[in-house]
């Protein structure tokens, strides 16, 4: 096991009282360039292209231990890999497209967990940069690395009945810096809009494209109900096409609750009966109130009541029917 907890870091003694995370990350290995090595190994310049102007493109996948049967389970790292390979190809990451197909990006994670001993709940992110100290942001001529750290992640946002505030920063649009593939840079958008909910005291924001239509949390899809309907955004309403959003669309699909893309428009928040978030991070969190509107009857409906418990149940592989989205580290 990692060696337990010296108390010193807030965030992590936070995590602890929490959900009962059990490690410092800054304790354990890293997958950094090819290699694991301890986490003060793991160090880029100053001058690193990618810490200067955010050149990388990164997913999150969580891991969780299943006590009953010894089993820790990645949550679909399959898709996880194809989206990131997306992103690789649109930032022309050439060394990672050139070098890791799937079984070497499995590897890579299990090697990391394996590495670290880990059998408890955690979350890797998986970051391929921009891997030069030059000054120029662009994405030909420069080397890109791959690199994964653990981190001790609890809840990402409350999960028992959201406050969300309808951000005033637009989300950055597909022609700009797209959504869909979860690059570093636009997560300074995020922080716009998450820290303008947090000091208006709410617990999340929700993004309107440049259209004015509704496209998700500041790191989280968004679904709402309106007539026993679940409906969600379209891709092409630059949101990132979340892994969480696709497992939640499956899940209602077989439940016999019906599915809908489609744009939404600010009020159909005020107007829903029910809404939550959903993502790697964020699980699948409810909504209660949207702008100081209350959302249905404030309290979390039946509909993502039961979305909430069959996802919770499936990432611990303790559903034979999705079975196959999740991959047994120790296996
Ligand atoms: C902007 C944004 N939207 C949606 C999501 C949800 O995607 P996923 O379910 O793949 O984690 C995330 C993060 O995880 C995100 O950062």
């Amino acid at each position: 096991m990692p060696r337990l907890l010296a108390f010193s870091k807030i965030d992590t003694l936070y995590a602890y009282l929490i959900k009962g995370a059990m490690f410092d990350h800054e304790e354990l290995k890293v997958y950094f360039r090819g290699e694991i090595v301890e986490f003060k190994d793991a160090t880029i310049s100053v001058s690193n292209t990618a810490f200067l102007y955010g050149l990388g493109v990164f997913t999150g996948i969580r891991a969780h231990y299943n006590e009953q049967t010894d089993s820790l389970y990645l949550f679909r790292p399959e898709a996880h890999y194809e989206r990131l390979r997306l992103g690789c190809k649109l930032m022309r990451y050439s060394n990672f497209l050139d070098s890791f197909d799937y079984p070497k990006f499995l590897k890579a994670l299990t090697d990391l967990l394996t590495a670290n001993k880990i059998k408890q709940d955690c979350y890797l992110r998986v970051t391929n940069f921009t891997d030069e100290n030059k000054i120029t942001p662009k994405f030909i001529d420069y080397k890109d690395s791959l690199t994964i750290f653990l981190y001790p992640l609890g809840d990402y946002v409350p999960t028992g009945g959201m406050r969300c505030k309808v951000s005033s920063f637009v989300r950055s649009g597909d022609n700009s810096i797209p959504a869909r593939i979860k690059p570093n840079g636009i997560y300074v958008n995020t922080a716009f809009a998450k820290t303008e909910a947090l000091m208006g005291g709410y617990d999340e924001a929700i993004f309107l494209d440049r259209n004015g239509h509704v496209v998700e949390g500041s790191a989280e899809n968004i679904f709402v109900v309106i007539d026993d309907v679940l409906i969600t955004p379209p891709p092409s309403d630059d949101i990132l096409e979340g892994i969480t959003r696709r497992s939640v669309m499956e899940i209602a699909k077989d439940k016999g609750i019906e599915v809908r893309e489609r744009s939404i428009d600010r009020t159909e928040l005020y107007r829903a009966s029910e809404a939550f978030l959903t993502g790697t991070g964020a699980k699948v969190s409810p909504v209660v109130e949207v702008d100081d509107y209350q959302v249905g009857d404030g309290k979390v409906g039946p509909i993502s009541e039961k979305i909430q418990s069959t996802y919770f149940a499936a990432v611990r592989g303790e559903l034979p029917e999705y079975a196959s989205w999740v991959h047994n580290v120790y296996s």
